[in-house]
């Protein structure tokens, strides 16, 4: 498996803190845009566990005014957004921080795209395009998954709920990102299961995508091989440092791989099964990981064969039994009926995979062989 030949592009936030503590420098980092903060979060337990008020400590240490924009809620949906927008708009930030999961943080991203560049999420949708930079931002993950806070995109639900869609730009993404590995912890087992095992999908689909390439190669490789040696022991032990540690490290590789290499069938198809059956978007993508390995196989056999050794911890595993044995440990169902899925919504679920992620998966599926797919996984 070379890495020669290929071409690699990075484009990444200007400036990506990492480590234990870290979240104590936000308060400079912000100062340094501006006086005025504004603070988007979401969760209840990011308010319990005293986080917000050690934050908020942290912004205002230089006398800076902030705004506090809370319970920014999982799934956003376009309302949302442009709710939160006109809520942020009078206060006129000079840097807004989004302190989250993977949604609160795409809110994050939206909210300042919007607020320089007007009009609705639809309109970009439709294909507007962003012509000026956003409001400075700062992107602070609370979970080991998405890695959003150094992509250039926003998932965002459809008004009626039938769909999820990316709004993106070069300049969504964010100036700055804070990885700090503690405010990890304390999640809850199941949120640690899907981010995780997201991180890890996004590793994968990354390095087996039409548009991998050296740089994004390194990392996502790495994230592979912490994940199997960490991700099973932060599950079981959450309050492990090194394992929660090692899930952020891999949570913002993924984020990086992804977001310069693209990603796969499996994130294609996680958007329509999670809106639809109300799976956790990283177990909607585990589900179907493993048979989108079995499909892609033949096309990119080295790099699989790697992915298999790297997550086993030992040469000679084969890809799809390492993933499958992950999940089963997980007690993550590979099959679709069990999330009550049926032959009769296969249109619904090929359709909704259509563009996006699936465009990058190393094989071109056509809509047929998408179907016949999802049937072996019924
Ligand atoms: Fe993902």
């Amino acid at each position: 498996m070379s890495e020669l030949g290929n071409k690699s592009t990075l484009i990444i936030p200007g400036r990506i803190i990492f480590g234990t503590g870290t979240i104590s420098e936000i308060g400079s980092l912000a100062a340094g845009y501006g006086k005025r903060v504004c603070i988007i979060y979401g969760r209840e337990s990011f308010i319990k566990s005293g986080n917000l008020d050690r934050v908020i400590g942290f912004l205002t240490a230089g006398g800076e005014k902030i705004e506090e924009i809370g319970g920014i809620s999982h799934d956003p949906d376009e309302l949302l957004v442009e709710e939160t927008v006109e809520r942020v708009r009078p206060y006129r930030p000079d840097v807004i921080v989004g302190i989250g999961g993977g949604s609160v943080i795409d809110v994050g991203k939206a909210v300042s795209i919007l607020l320089t560049n007007g009009g609705k999420v639809a309109d970009y949708w439709g294909g507007r395009v962003f012509t000026r930079p956003s409001i400075p931002y700062i992107a602070v993950p609370t979970t080991s998954g998405t890695g959003s806070e150094v992509t250039k995109n926003a998932v965002i639900t459809g008004r009626d709920g039938n769909f999820k869609k990316s709004i993106r730009s070069d300049y969504m993404i964010p100036d700055a990102a804070v990885v700090d590995p503690s405010l990890t912890f304390g999640a809850p087992e199941s949120v640690t299961v899907s981010t995780g095992l997201d991180a890890l999908i996004q590793n994968i689909e990354a390095f087996t995508s039409k548009n991998a390439g050296p740089i994004t190669d390194t990392l996502a490789l790495r994230a592979i091989e912490l994940s199997g040696e960490y991700l099973i022991k932060a599950v079981k032990e959450p309050d492990n440092f090194k394992a929660r540690e090692a899930l952020s490290l891999v949570s913002l590789y993924g984020g990086i791989a992804l977001a310069n290499a693209g990603l796969g069938l499996a994130h294609g198809l996680s958007h329509p099964i999670g809106i639809h059956f109300g799976l956790p978007h990283g177990q909607a993508c585990a589900v179907v990981m493993a048979k989108v390995m079995e499909y892609n196989y033949s096309a990119r056999k080295e790099r699989y064969d790697k992915i298999g050794s790297l997550l086993a911890g030992k040469p000679g595993v084969d890809a799809v039994a390492a993933f499958n044995e992950l999940a089963f440990c997980f007690g993550i169902s590979t099959r679709l009926r069990d999330y009550g899925v049926t032959e009769e919504d296969i249109p619904l679920l090929t359709e909704g995979s259509r563009g996006g992620s699936r465009n990058y998966n190393p094989v071109a599926f056509d809509d047929t062989e998408v179907a016949k797919m999802l049937k072996e996984l019924l």
